[in-house]
């Protein structure tokens, strides 16, 4: 199949006439533009793409707002930035809507290495917009000018061959320094792609992170990216996580030889899928690692890493839980094990049973997560009120006696009332009694 066909197959009809309405004003402006990175990489490989990227070897914004004046039916701006010369677009053609990203050609610096990189020039040549990116294979353009359209612009010269042999290169020798989160990316597009590798590029990545040199100004990238790469639940990207030492871009120290393979670790997150929040799975591959960990590195970490307050709550959880174990290995009955582990966020109940290695332990998880935890009162408060008890920590006492009762056996809906209203008419016995 030729590239012409390849881009056929890849992009819809409608995709396409969006596209075609691009080179038109791109050629009356006499400007050049390409679709660029990962669209022409999986274009390439024939797999399904993420996003619409396009790339203007001048300026985007005043190629957009020509774009859109021309079009005005099929396209609108969702956001612009004057700054990088940026542009997020809408097409809308017949009933589909989808979105493209247009951007300037730019050149970019690091002022030290890790920095966040700060824009240099826009509107630069092709080549020079090529060397501030990843890999070879991320740095392909594809023109869409109607004079060479589809052509292929492999500037780094390595592009083309490292997708024909499955290799992901990076560009330049300092390219993790001035940006680590890129190892976690080369990890996430081996996983995904079943690429491997270029060797120099390995040699490159253990160097970097040997090195204490980055800072922690891309924390955020970082994070982005093991949230990314970890949450695709492959087993691989877990045990080269951890063998490839790509986990010291988030603690520097732990005990790698203990941590759990990835192949069990997936197989139970998969296995719990419906319980916890998918979102977070790479906090429960972290806690794998956190646990190994000296536990005050932990703290320092995780506030580098800048957690949200419930992805911090997980891991405070996962520890917290630890603590408790000793209490869930002598939890008799359901409420009792019930009452110990409904307290923790569900990733933190998981990430727990990951690293039990007693059957019977692992049995009090599974008993919980498949079948107690779904367990709920039919009554509440309100009915409490109804037998004319004044609202106290006695409602709380009640509910909780029913759910008890409830728990350990396996009432029905119709024992559960009776539970109940025998310890409402307890409660309002007692409380008389007080008040006589
Ligand atoms: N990029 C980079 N360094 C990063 C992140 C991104 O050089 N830390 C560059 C890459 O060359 C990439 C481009 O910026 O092609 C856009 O990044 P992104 O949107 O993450 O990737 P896509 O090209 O859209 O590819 P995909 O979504 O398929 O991963």
């Amino acid at each position: 199949m030729n590239i012409f066909q390849k881009y056929q197959k890849a992009l819809s009809n409608e995709e396409r006439q969006a596209l075609s309405f691009c080179t038109q004003v791109a050629d009356d402006m006499g400007i050049k533009i390409y679709l660029v990175g990962g669209i022409v990489r999986d274009i390439l490989i024939n797999r399904e793409f993420n996003d619409i990227d396009i790339l203007v070897e001048d300026d985007a914004v005043l190629f957009g707002d020509i774009l859109t004046k021309k079009f005005a039916k099929n396209i609108e701006i969702l956001a612009r930035n004057d700054k990088f010369k940026t542009l997020k677009i809408k097409f809308t053609i017949g009933t589909k809507n989808f979105e493209a990203d247009l951007a300037s050609t730019r050149s970019e610096v690091y002022e030290y290495p890790s920095a966040l990189p700060i824009l240099a020039e826009t509107g630069v040549v092709l080549k020079k917009d090529i060397k501030r990116r990843d890999f070879t294979v991320n740095a392909l353009a594809m023109s869409l000018n109607s004079k060479d359209f589809c052509q292929i612009y492999d500037e780094t010269e390595n592009g083309l061959n490292d997708i024909e042999n499955g290799l992901i290169r990076i560009l330049h020798p300092d390219s993790f320094m001035d940006d680590p989160s890129r190892i976690v990316r080369g990890l996430k597009y081996r996983a995904k792609l079943n690429f491997s590798l270029e060797e120099t590029t390995e040699i490159l990545q253990e160097q970097c992170l040997k090195s204490d040199k980055y800072t922690n100004d891309c924390q955020d990238r970082i994070k982005k990216e093991v949230k990314e790469t970890l949450n695709l639940l492959l087993p691989y990207c877990f045990n080269r996580f951890v063998s490839e030492n790509i986990y010291k871009l988030i603690i520097s120290q732990t005990s790698k030889k203990d941590i759990p393979n990835g192949n069990l670790v997936c197989k139970i997150i998969d296995g719990c899928k419906n319980f916890i929040d998918t979102e977070n799975i790479w906090l429960i591959f972290l806690c794998m690692i956190f646990n190994f960990a000296p536990f005050e590195l932990v703290g320092n970490n995780t506030e580098k890493l800048a957690l949200k307050r419930k992805e911090q709550a997980i891991i405070t959880d996962f520890f917290l839980l630890k603590s408790e174990l000793e209490l869930l290995q002598n939890a008799k009955t359901n409420y009792d094990i019930y009452e110990i582990l409904n307290k923790y966020s569900p990733e933190a109940v998981v990430a727990n049973l990951c690293l039990t290695k007693e059957t019977e332990l692992a049995d009090k998880y599974y008993l919980y997560i498949n079948k107690l935890k779904d367990i709920k009162l039919s009554v509440s408060g309100e009915d409490i009120e109804k037998f004319g008890i004044e609202n106290g920590i006695i409602y709380k006492e009640i509910l909780n006696g029913t759910l008890k009762e409830k728990l350990n056996n396996n009432l029905s809906q119709a024992e559960e009332k009776s539970v109940f209203k025998n310890l409402c008419a307890l409660a309002k016995n007692k409380t008389e009694d007080l008040i006589n």
